[in-house]
C-alpha cells in the first residue's frame, strides 16, 4: 500500500488578492444556493403557477399546491438563515471553535446518517477569529468531501492544542484517492475545495497535510500556529 502526503511547497505560500480560497468559497456558496435555494424556489413558483391555473376552474384544488409552496418557501427561509449564520461565523463567535465544530459534526451526522466521532483536548485555547474561522471552514470542507466522495462508514474529527499550535484532523475510512494527480486534476477543473484548504492554512502560517491512498481512507490535518509571537498568526 502506497501512502502519499501532499504538502504545498513553501514557494506557493505567497498570495495575491485573487486567492483561490475565495474562489473556492464562492463556488461552494454558489453550489449550496443552486442545490438548495434555487431548487426549492423553483418548486414553489411551480406550485403557485398551478394555483393560478386551477383557481378559476375549481378553487378547491388550490389548497394542496398552496400548502406545498408555503412549505418550500419555509425551507428557503431556513436555508437562507443557515447561510447567513455560516457567513457571519456566528457559531464560532458564540461557541468557540470546539463547540461549533462539535455541533456541526452532530448536525452533519444526523443529516447524512453517518457516524462522526468528535474528540477535543480538554484545555481549549481561545483563538483569534481568523484562525478559528479558517479551521472551521477547513473542517467543514473536509467533511463535505468525505460525504461527497469517500463512501466512508466512519469519520473521526480531532482537535488538539499544544503550546504553540492548534491541530485539527478529519479522518475517514472511505475509498481514499491518489493525492498528487487527483489534486492537480481538481485544480485544472477549477475545483478549489482542497486548494482553498491549503491556502487558508498557509495564509495563517500553518500547513495542511493530506494523507490518502486508494482503498485506505483519507486523513486531512490542518496545523496552525497561534503563539502571539508568530507574526504570521494574525
Ligand atoms: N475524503 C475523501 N475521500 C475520497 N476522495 C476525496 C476526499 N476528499 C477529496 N477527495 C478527492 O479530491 C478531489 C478534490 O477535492 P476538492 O478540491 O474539494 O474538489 P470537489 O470536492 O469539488 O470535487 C475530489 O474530487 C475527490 O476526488
Ligand atoms: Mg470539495
Amino acid at each position: 500500500m502506497q501512502t502519499r502526503v501532499k504538502q504545498t511547497p513553501a514557494s506557493t505560500q505567497h498570495h495575491d488578492g485573487n486567492s483561490k480560497f475565495i474562489e473556492g468559497e464562492r463556488q461552494r456558496l454558489a453550489q449550496e444556493i443552486h442545490d438548495g435555494l434555487i431548487q426549492e424556489l423553483t418548486g414553489a413558483v411551480l406550485q403557485l403557477e398551478i394555483c393560478e391555473k386551477v383557481y378559476t376552474k375549481d378553487s378547491s384544488q388550490v389548497l394542496a399546491p398552496l400548502i406545498l409552496a408555503k412549505k418550500q418557501a419555509r425551507k428557503c427561509l431556513h436555508q437562507l438563515r443557515r447561510l447567513t449564520f455560516d457567513l457571519r461565523l456566528t457559531a464560532v463567535k458564540e461557541l468557540g471553535l470546539v463547540k461549533a465544530l462539535r455541533r456541526h459534526c452532530d448536525e452533519l451526522s444526523q443529516e447524512k446518517s453517518i457516524a462522526i466521532a468528535f474528540k477535543a483536548t480538554k484545555a481549549e485555547v481561545e483563538l483569534p477569529l481568523s484562525i478559528a474561522g479558517s479551521l472551521y471552514y477547513i473542517v467543514r470542507e473536509a467533511l463535505l468531501n468525505v460525504t461527497k466522495h469517500a463512501k466512508a462508514r466512519r469519520i473521526q474529527v480531532r482537535v488538539s492544542f499544544d503550546q504553540q499550535q492548534v491541530m485539527v484532523t478529519v479522518q475517514d475510512d472511505g475509498i481514499g484517492f491518489d493525492v498528487e494527480p487527483t489534486l492537480a486534476k481538481a485544480e485544472e477543473e477549477k475545483k478549489f475545495g482542497m486548494v482553498g484548504m491549503h491556502e487558508r492554512a498557509h495564509l495563517l502560517g500553518g500547513n495542511l497535510h493530506v494523507l490518502s491512498a486508494p482503498q485506505s481512507g483519507t486523513e486531512v490535518t490542518a496545523v496552525i500556529p497561534y503563539a502571539p509571537d508568530r507574526s504570521a498568526a494574525r
